[in-house]
């Protein structure tokens, strides 16, 4: 008997023993784990298709992720195919799983101009408000209770910081923001109510509009809870400008905000460098909203490149994400990921290059890291910082581009005791300002002009515009007197 025992706590000791060290090897801290350390969440999109392959559910509910958002199946058409006819299976699939999995959903979205069914398109606008109510109140009462919060509404600005056209604007005007707000509230009052977009990341026309939108919601008692950041970035395009300082001025109007679909696309093939830029990319925006107490949490547009939208929707771009398409951690991005949560990376990976890590560990400006200005001048064939002419230096980058557009961004710089500054370039290709902000402009053919305003004339100072450009969108010498 007494050796039975004695047995027996040598196989108990041998247990725990094995047991300690399980729990050692799993102890590195997931995404999640680092990110709630700090008060905050790290999530992963996900869509009911691939909720069938096992090797990439074991990763998502594995724990690295603690929230998810259905990246399809809670969107009108899924939710209301045909005219009060609502179907919920997809979505409620992705609830089961993140429950299954202690990870938290975010609700995507109730008011969108796409992925709309015909139905909607097709209804006289004096149907519209009805209709959009109805859909509002049969969703968000759904999922009460499921959902923390919603992306009420959806990419409601143009790139230039007008409102967009859709049957809900055409219909109501932008009065369907407060109006699509109130009816989420009446029908789920526990959930977070956001508005969500992209290119809205860094300070510029487009987050300004967001910003005065916010504003004038809450003077008038609309009920508005957050503001979601898409965070779609594209190496080739620079680093959205003063991220960081953007997530602040939102919080300090007493919001939450989230970073809602991460991810850092690259023109393909993937190389060495393209991966050391992305890592920054990462590692900057998840800085960005580590610093920003009321930044809730980080999302990444599906974790892994086998599900990733990008390739589909950018042509000859992809390997957005932290996992590529073999489901493997690529330890750049991750690693970068990681260290902008605060952890720690054992041994660091020789893909991790000196200069990525320099750069993202740089500053929490990102306008100024250079891997943002690097990657920007990239992008073209021109130099943008030509020698010191008298006294200054203009530092020209594009910081966003998309088809016809792109926003730009001139840093200048003096030794002390200038006053004033004038900046010139000559556009190469046709380009033509559409707006400018930090500077007045003239902009006579190609030729560009632009002084200070009265406040910022002491350098350092930055001012940005919104252009025009097709074909080619060169990088021109910028010269500052
Ligand atoms: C994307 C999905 O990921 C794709 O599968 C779908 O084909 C198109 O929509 N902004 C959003 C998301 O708010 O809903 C979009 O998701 C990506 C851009």
């Amino acid at each position: 008997m007494r050796r039975a025992l004695i047995g027996a706590a040598v196989l108990l000791v041998a247990a725990v023993s094995t047991a300690a060290m399980v729990r050692a090897e799993a102890a590195t801290p997931t995404l999640n784990a680092l990110a709630a350390a700090k008060g905050k969440y790290f999530g992963s999109a996900t869509d009911n298709g691939e909720l069938s392959d096992t090797a990439y559910t074991a990763i998502l509910g594995g724990g690295e992720f603690g929230q998810t958002t259905p990246g399809n199946s809670m969107k009108w058409d899924a939710t209301e195919p045909n005219r009060n006819s609502f179907s919920y299976t997809r979505g409620d699939a992705i609830v089961t799983f993140a429950q299954q999995h202690n990870m938290k959903v975010r609700g995507h979205t109730l008011v969108w101009h796409s992925q709309l069914p015909g139905w909607v398109g097709s209804l006289p606008t004096t149907e519209v408000q009805a209709a959009m109510e109805n859909h509002i109140t049969q969703v968000a009462t759904h999922y009460r209770g499921k959902v923390f919060a919603w992306d009420v509404v959806n990419e409601p600005f143009n790139d230039d910081g007008t409102f967009r056209t859709s049957p809900f604007y055409n219909a109501m005007g932008s009065a369907y923001i407060a109006d699509a707000l109130r009816t989420a509230r009446a029908a789920d009052p526990d959930a977070k109510l956001y508005i969500n977009d992209y290119n809205t990341d860094g300070l510029g026309a487009k987050s300004d509009a967001m910003f005065n939108l916010v504003k004038s919601l809450q003077s008038q008692g609309v009920p508005i809870d957050g503001v979601g950041f898409q965070g779609h970035l594209a190496i080739q395009y620079g680093f959205p400008s003063q991220m960081q300082q953007n997530l602040q001025r939102f919080a300090d109007l007493g919001l939450d905000v989230a970073i809602t679909e991460l991810d850092v696309r690259m023109v393909l093939p993937r190389d060495a460098t393209k991966d050391a830029t992305q890592a920054t990319y990462y590692n900057n925006v998840v800085k960005a909203c580590a610093a920003v107490t009321r930044c809730v949490g980080i999302t990444i547009w599906d974790y892994t490149d086998k599900y990733s939208w990008v390739p589909n929707t950018f042509s000859g771009q992809g390997a957005a994400l932290p996992w590529d398409e073999n489901l493997q951690k690529k330890p750049t991005a991750y690693n970068a990921i990681v260290t902008g949560l605060g952890g720690v990376v054992d041994s660091p990976s020789p893909s991790v290059s000196p200069s990525a890590s320099r750069s993202a560990s740089a500053s929490a400006s990102p306008s100024a890291s250079p891997s943002a200005s690097r990657s920007a001048s990239a992008s073209a064939s021109a130099s943008s910082s030509p020698p010191p002419a008298g006294g200054c230096t203009a530092t020209y980058k594009i910081v966003n581009q998309w088809d016809t557009g792109f926003q730009g961004e001139v840093n200048v710089t003096a030794p002390a005791g200038r006053t004033s500054w004038t900046v010139t370039w000559s556009f190469a290709n046709g380009q033509t300002i559409t707006q400018l902000w930090g500077g007045t402009y003239t902009q006579s053919g190609a030729s560009v002009t632009v002084k200070n305003e009265t406040w910022n004339g002491t350098p350092p100072a930055t001012f940005g515009f919104l252009a025009n450009w097709s074909g080619t969108n060169a990088i021109p010498t910028a010269r500052c007197s």
